[in-house]
Parts: structure tokens; C-alpha cells; sequence
């Protein structure tokens, strides 16, 4: 990873960038990175708050030749090469939320957003997304993030060195990829559920069939999350989001 890497000021997505250079030609491991987004996007249509020098916002390029439903292993993957990299370079307790929303203390400090291309069943590529608010303070959120959004400088009480948490978090992802190629979903399943906050909890979450409450319970081979209702029912949620209770 990182053979090439694109810098640059302000962007509107990072993603953006990382689809344009991928049909123009480039290759496994690209790399781009941004001091500001304009428009940053997070899953399900959202936006994600990027200011100027404060985070990383950073797109992979990867094209592992794997089926098209692998595609939430991966998502499960980046959430544990990122949660591992913070441990290593930030003293903070951080844990994920399924499927990839790394928290400290209930809020959110970084996030995954994974955008790929298919053809006949199988990944062309994938634009992995990740998004670390690194040294943002409290004022640089909007009111309304306030209480749901925090930065790895607020939980620890130090300006974090960016190029250090690019280099580790790179790193990681690369070792973590290469075992997941060779030895399939399983030893990340593990690693994933060791750093959930998610598993034995009560969740809550909506489906279009209506709201689903229960305590979740597992992960299964997919990267699904199994959720056991009131009664006793287990119910298997593919994607989507959770709320803690
Ligand atoms: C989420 O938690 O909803 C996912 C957030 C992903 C944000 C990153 S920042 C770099 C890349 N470019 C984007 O526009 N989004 C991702």
C-alpha cells in the first residue's frame, strides 16, 4: 500500500478523487489523501465533517478478486486495522461499533465508508474511505456533532502526529490484508469481536420491515451481526446502522 499516494489541499471527497484515478489507470494501493473535504461523505448518504488540517480523510484503492458479497469482511477488516493503529499511537480506550464506527466513551472518533465496483459477481475494486477527526477541538464541531462526535486530541489530551497514525494505520491494514487473503474472514472475525463494544449489549436498530430490539449476540461468517429478540428469535442484520442502548 502507499507505493503511490496523492496529496492535496482541499477536495471535495477524497472518494471522488480515488474513483477518477482508479479509471484513469491506477493500480492496487493507491493512495489519496486530503487536508480538507468540502463535501465529505459518510455511509447511508451522510455528510462527514472534515476541516482543514484537523483529520485525516484518506481513500484506498484496493482490488481484491473476492465475490461481491465479501464486501462487509472488508468493511470489518479496516475497522480493526484503524482500531488497532489509534491503541498503538494514542493511549485511549477505543472499541468498535458494528460494523465499523470506532468509539472512545460512547462517541464517535472515525468512520468507514467503503464504495466499490462489481462486474459479473466479482469486485473490480473498492475505495476504502476512512475518516479519523485527529486534532479537532471541541469548536471545530458543529453544535449538533457535539454530543455524538469526538477527536482523538479531546480523549487524549494531546495533538496527535497524523503522518505517525497514517504510517501505523497503513501498515496494520497491509498485514491484515495479506492474512485475510490467505486465510479468509476467520482470524479477523476474532480479532473484530475481541474489539467490539457491540456483542452482548442491547441494540436497537431499523429495518424496513420495522424496528428490531435485542441483545446482540454475534458475528457470523458474512460479517452479519446476529441479534437475539425478547423472544428468543435470532435475527441476522446484513448492513445498516445500530444504536447502542
Ligand atoms: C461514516 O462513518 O459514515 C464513514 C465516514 C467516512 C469518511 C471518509 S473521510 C475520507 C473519505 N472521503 C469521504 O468523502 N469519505 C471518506
Amino acid at each position: 500500500l502507499g507505493q503511490k499516494v496523492h496529496v492535496y489541499g482541499s477536495v471535495d471527497s477524497t472518494q471522488t478523487i480515488a474513483h477518477a484515478l482508479v479509471a484513469s489507470g491506477a493500480q492496487e494501493g493507491t493512495i489519496v489523501l486530503a487536508e480538507e473535504q468540502t463535501a465529505g461523505r459518510g455511509r447511508m448518504g451522510r455528510a462527514w465533517h472534515s476541516p482543514s488540517g484537523k483529520g485525516i480523510w484518506m481513500s484506498i484503492v484496493l482490488t481484491p478478486r473476492v465475490p461481491v458479497y465479501f464486501m462487509p469482511q472488508l468493511t470489518l477488516l479496516s475497522a480493526v486495522a484503524l482500531c488497532r493503529s489509534i491503541q498503538k499511537v494514542c493511549q485511549v480506550e477505543i472499541g468498535i461499533k458494528w460494523p465499523n464506527d470506532l468509539l472512545i466513551k460512547g462517541k464517535k472518533v472515525s468512520g468507514i465508508l467503503l464504495e466499490s465496483s462489481g462486474e459479473d459477481e466479482r469486485l473490480k475494486y473498492v475505495i476504502a474511505g476512512i475518516g479519523i477527526s485527529v486534532n479537532l477541538t471541541t469548536e471545530d464541531y458543529p453544535e449538533a456533532l457535539r454530543s455524538i462526535a469526538t477527536s482523538l486530541a479531546i480523549e487524549s489530551g494531546q495533538v496527535i502526529s497524523r503522518e505517525l497514525l497514517v504510517q501505523t494505520f497503513l501498515l496494520e491494514f497491509e498485514d491484515l490484508y495479506a492474512l485475510y487473503m490467505d486465510k479468509g474472514f476467520a482470524p479477523i472475525r476474532l480479532l473484530w469481536e475481541a474489539l467490539s463494544v457491540t456483542l452482548k449489549r442491547p441494540i436497537r436498530t431499523s429495518t424496513p420491515s420495522g424496528f428490531i430490539e435485542g441483545i446482540a449476540d454475534s458475528l457470523d461468517d458474512s460479517g452479519a451481526l446476529t441479534v437475539i429478540t425478547p423472544s428468543g428469535e435470532k435475527i441476522k442484520i446484513y448492513s445498516g446502522d445500530i444504536e447502542l442502548k
